[in-house]
């Protein structure tokens, strides 16, 4: 094994404590100059790297580079993210993991770009990827799941980032139904979920779920209209979240949420999360605007909601667009 790969390794195991370049020329059994020049490697790579007189080596905190050894050390999957391909740039994850898919790809392997040139959110809309400054990632699934179970992928993917996101940042995160995630009132994340059918084996071939988190501060690559709807992990906790960390949890989330692909318990994590719940809202169906007060989320994810003139209706998320509280109901 080289010995950047070993001192990576090494670094990765000790966290947050320094290693001397001593202790490591000693453990990779070659010399101090060998090791520094590994550590110089390394950062040529991108990795940040403390480097402390008396103390030694450590990978930096702020450790921003994209790095399948890192996700991988917080892995405790059995097959999401087992197989893992980072790319600098791409035109969207979910496009390349599709053709990856049409390759033949295995199930749980994950696509992470830095930065996509044409990020793809709902409703045919744009997602703003910047370089260094969020996470977008989509996890290929090849379910043996059940037509009516595909629905809630979507669902059990916004707990699993949920559920990411509040153990590395501390901070309570809320679900927006259907699949957006949002921290103090403003979004932070949403997710695309693509699936494919065999018409001829009336099944399912494929499912892509895909996701982008704004982690580091958005600074200049926001417009002002989208800074008033959206947000990252930074610019709301100040928190400089590694985005490898990050990934390992939420693919770690995810495998637990898709275990048991037929029980409902998730949907008590998702309940507790939702946002619209008990809120006026407006909700585009069917190209008809409807209003209603949003009563809670079903056993199939649909939301519930209680139109005005007393009657209940049940949005799924395929045919609700726009759903958003009320303006005039904002307090
Ligand atoms: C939305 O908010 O409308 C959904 C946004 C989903 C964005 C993610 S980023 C990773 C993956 N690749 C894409 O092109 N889109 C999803």
């Amino acid at each position: 094994m080289q010995v950047k790969t070993e001192l990576l390794k090494a670094l990765i195991q000790s966290g947050d404590n320094y290693l001397s370049g001593t202790l490591l020329a000693e453990k990779l059994n070659v010399s101090r100059n060998a090791v520094w020049k590994a550590v110089r490697s390394l950062e040529a790579d991108g990795y940040s790297i403390d480097s402390v007189t008396a103390k030694g080596y450590r990978l930096s905190k702020d450790n921003n580079h994209l790095s399948k050894e890192v996700i991988s050390a917080h892995l405790s999957t059995r097959y999401i993210g087992r197989e893992i391909v980072i790319l600098d740039e791409v035109d969207s994850t979910n496009l390349k993991a599709k053709a990856l898919s049409s390759e033949g790809a295995k199930h749980g392997i994950t696509v992470i770009a830095d930065h996509q040139t044409q990020g793809r959110g709902r409703l045919g809309r744009s997602f703003v990827s910047p370089s260094e400054k969020g996470l977008y990632m989509s996890v290929l699934l090849r379910p043996d799941f059940r037509l009516e179970d595909v629905g809630m992928i979507t669902s059990r993917a916004a707990c699993a980032v949920a559920e990411a996101v509040e153990l590395l940042s501390g901070q309570d995160v809320r679900i927006k139904w259907v699949n957006d995630i949002y921290m103090n009132g403003k979004k932070i994340c949403g997710i695309l979920t693509e699936a494919s059918f065999d018409m001829e084996m009336k099944s399912l071939d494929m499912v892509v779920v895909g996701i982008g988190i704004n982690v580091r501060s958005t600074g200049d690559s926001f417009d002002d209209e989208l800074k008033k709807r959206a947000s990252s992990i930074e610019d709301e906790t100040g928190l400089k979240i590694d985005r490898n960390r990050l990934c390992a949890q939420i693919l770690n989330c995810l495998e637990k949420y898709l275990n048991n692909i037929e029980g409902r318990a998730f949907l008590n994590d998702y309940r507790r999360r939702e946002l619209l719940t008990g809120n006026m809202i407006t909700a585009m169906v069917g190209g008809k605007q409807i209003v209603g007060k949003a009563m809670g989320i079903d056993q199939n994810a649909n939301l519930i909601v209680k139109l005005n003139n007393g009657e209940f209706t049940y949005l799924s998320s395929g045919e609700a667009n726009l759903c958003r509280i009320a303006d005039s109901f904002k307090k």
